[in-house]
């Protein structure tokens, strides 16, 4: 059963159906296209079955070694970047709890690291590691990313250092390039525990291998009905195409029809605060998916009402290049209904027996109108609540939706190559040997 559906009425008084519809033909190529692994970028498309291609042996696997590292780790570090973090960290900051760092769970603290450049991030790290019992992985498809390179060869050193070699090499899992990469060399020579990232699944479409499924699992969540839900998905959306039946489809004819009529920066908003990484994960999805040859939507996010406090002035009157899509979420964990009170100070008796949930659905609907009248178009995907299945289902909309969007785009969906562009200048100013040419035209510069 599929729990997502997709509301597009708040987007009619912008464009039209027939323009939405418009994009069907597109939409059924591209479909065809994706399932067929053809197209801009097929050689990237083992992400389109791979949930269903996925064993509940291999998912033994994961759970074990999980399972193992957790018995003897109070903190596990996740060393990557881009796509090779933010989809284990959206799934388990949207399950976690969120004052985890405070409350015994059970299972490891689950920490970050190789995701910046910053020293004193790495310093505090450090701080934390010489205190507590700590296993790590290590996560680079290309094994050659600088960040969480640097990162690894610290945390390799204090690692050592702590337990010793035999017992650090333990602690260690290594998540990488079948048989290319400084990371695939290194892991091979120390022996250590490796997982493959498959050469036909690019970073920010891995949430669902090792990449994502290792930390998952470590954090104690429930990897088996994570990739169940994006089967579920996986196999309704083989059955249709159509703008209609499919909110797939609907979804990327929607946010392309807008973009045709001038709303070029798309915000994902969510209204728990759980949710931010996962809007982190889809502005990576999204900005390095279709940001290409001078065109694609600009990913933005949101978390309301916080930024209701801060953006919400510019999206209700700004620029008016703006459309928002909604992710909301039907029902909380937990209940906490709003006490009475006699003297009544606050003025919020109006709200006594509601449930904060509630509240926060009323200003969720306020806000939509709001920004609809300041002609701000109002896309709402929802789903029941947050468990592994929807976040499952949910996973695989946002990848299918991201690839067909690419295609209606006419873009590779599946390349980055603007990423290199940072890369070759940090290479040329830190001296980088082989970049010498570089570095004497990038001094000339400065
Ligand atoms: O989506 C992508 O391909 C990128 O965001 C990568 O995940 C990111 O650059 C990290 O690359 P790697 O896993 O090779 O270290």
């Amino acid at each position: 059963m599929i729990n997502i559906s997709l509301d597009i009425n708040r987007t009619l008084e912008f464009v039209s159906k027939k323009q939405i519809n418009a994009f069907q033909g597109k939409i059924i190529s591209g479909h065809h296209q994706l399932l067929d692994k053809a197209g801009k970028g097929n050689d990237f498309m083992g992400w389109v079955d791979l949930p269903s291609s996925i064993s509940n042996e291999f998912l033994d696997e994961i759970k074990a070694d999980a399972d193992r590292l957790s018995a003897k780790a109070e903190v596990f570090v996740v060393i990557g970047i881009g796509g090779s973090y933010l989809g284990s960290r959206a799934v388990i900051e949207a399950l976690q709890h969120q004052f985890s760092s405070l409350v015994n769970t059970g299972r490891p603290k689950i920490v970050y690291a190789g995701q910046n450049i910053s020293e004193d991030y790495m310093a505090d790290l450090i701080d934390v590691l010489d205190k507590y019992e700590y296993a790590v992985t290590v996560i680079s498809k290309s094994g050659t990313t600088t960040e969480p390179a640097l990162a690894f060869r610290i945390i390799k050193n204090h690692l050592e250092a702590k337990y010793g070699k035999a017992e650090a090499a333990s602690r260690i899992i290594a998540i990488t390039d079948k048989s290319r990469g400084a990371l695939k060399t290194l892991s091979t020579n120390e022996g250590y525990k490796t997982y493959v990232v498959p050469d036909d699944v690019g970073g920010r479409y891995s949430v669902l291998t090792p990449v994502g499924l290792l930390p998952i699992a470590v954090a104690g969540f429930d990897i088996y009905a994570l990739v169940a839900g994006a089967v579920e998905m996986e196999k309704f959306n083989r059955t249709t195409a159509d703008i209609g039946q499919n909110p797939i489809a609907l979804y990327a004819a929607t946010r392309n029809a807008l973009y045709q009529s001038g709303k070029t920066i798309e915000i994902m908003v969510n209204y728990l605060p759980t949710l931010y990484f996962v809007t982190e994960w889809w502005k990576q999805l999204y900005g390095e998916s279709e940001g290409k040859e001078n065109k694609g939507i600009f990913p933005a996010g949101v978390s309301n009402t916080t930024d209701l406090h801060s953006m919400g002035q510019y999206i209700q009157e700004g620029l008016r290049n703006i459309f928002e899509t909604v992710l909301s979420v039907g029902s909380s964990k937990h209940k906490i209904s709003i006490p009475s009170d006699d003297g009544d100070l606050d003025g919020l008796n109006y709200i006594t027996e509601k449930t904060i949930t509630e509240v926060n659905y009323f200003a969720e609907l306020g806000t939509a109108i709001a920004h609809v009248d300041g002609k701000v178009p109002n896309i709402r995907i929802s789903i029941p609540e947050l468990n592994e299945t929807n976040l499952g289902q949910l996973i695989y909309f946002y990848e299918f939706a991201c690839g067909l969007s690419g295609f209606l785009l006419d873009v590779n969906p599946f390349d980055q190559p603007g990423v290199e562009a940072y890369k070759a200048n940090m290479f040329a100013l830190l001296g980088k040997p082989g970049f010498e040419e570089a570095t004497k035209a990038i001094q000339a510069r400065i």
